[in-house]
């Protein structure tokens, strides 16, 4: 079992876009292994490669935190193929600390992507799944919730979170530049 620290906004590491798995051997394997060790660990119901300072298209996601593992998906290359209507769903992420906001997002989707057992799936979702695989795959783009929120709402988050890093209260780095305009 490997437990890895997950980065924390504003990382520069979660605002950079990750590459395509290009092989899916026992590296990829391995990759997908360490954040289901990651998330469970940390009590997430979805964690994606970046957020464990790792640049490439991994995702897995587990909503059921009732029985862990039953629905737990692990995928490799996940990309959004088709989408419909919306939802306004409250959003959290283990990257960003001490804060969760409403977002809008699709309603349904169509993700593409591939498991480690070299087989293509196509998944539909609705709703939280739905929710969690936008979120997820938005993390491979780089993008993290709070950049689907007001600038207004963001800029009071971060003026607190710095706040609070300045008090001690939240452990974060604040070396890295903020990204996105303030
Ligand atoms: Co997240």
């Amino acid at each position: 079992m490997a437990v890895f620290s997950i980065q924390r906004y504003p990382s520069s590491v979660l605002s950079q876009h990750s590459t395509e798995v290009a092989q899916i051997n026992g590296k990829a394997a391995k990759l997908l292994n360490d954040l289901v060790d990651t998330m469970y660990a940390s009590n997430g119901i979805g964690l994606a490669a970046p957020q464990i300072g790792i640049l490439q298209r991994a995702i897995v996601i587990d909503t059921d935190s009732e029985s862990r593992g039953k629905h737990l998906l692990k995928i490799i290359n996940p990309e959004i193929v088709e989408s419909s209507g919306s939802v306004v769903w409250e959003e959290g992420c283990l990257s960003v600390v001490n804060y969760t906001a409403e977002v809008t997002r699709a309603r349904h989707v169509l993700v593409r992507g591939w498991t480690i057992e070299h087989k293509e799936i196509q998944l539909e979702a609705s709703d939280l799944l739905a929710v969690c695989l936008q979120h997820e795959i938005d993390h491979l783009d780089g993008r993290l919730f709070v950049d689907r929120i007001s600038s207004l709402k963001r800029g009071l988050y971060r003026k607190r979170l710095l706040r609070q890093a300045r008090d001690g209260e939240v452990d974060i780095d604040l070396s890295g530049k903020w990204p996105g305009a303030l």
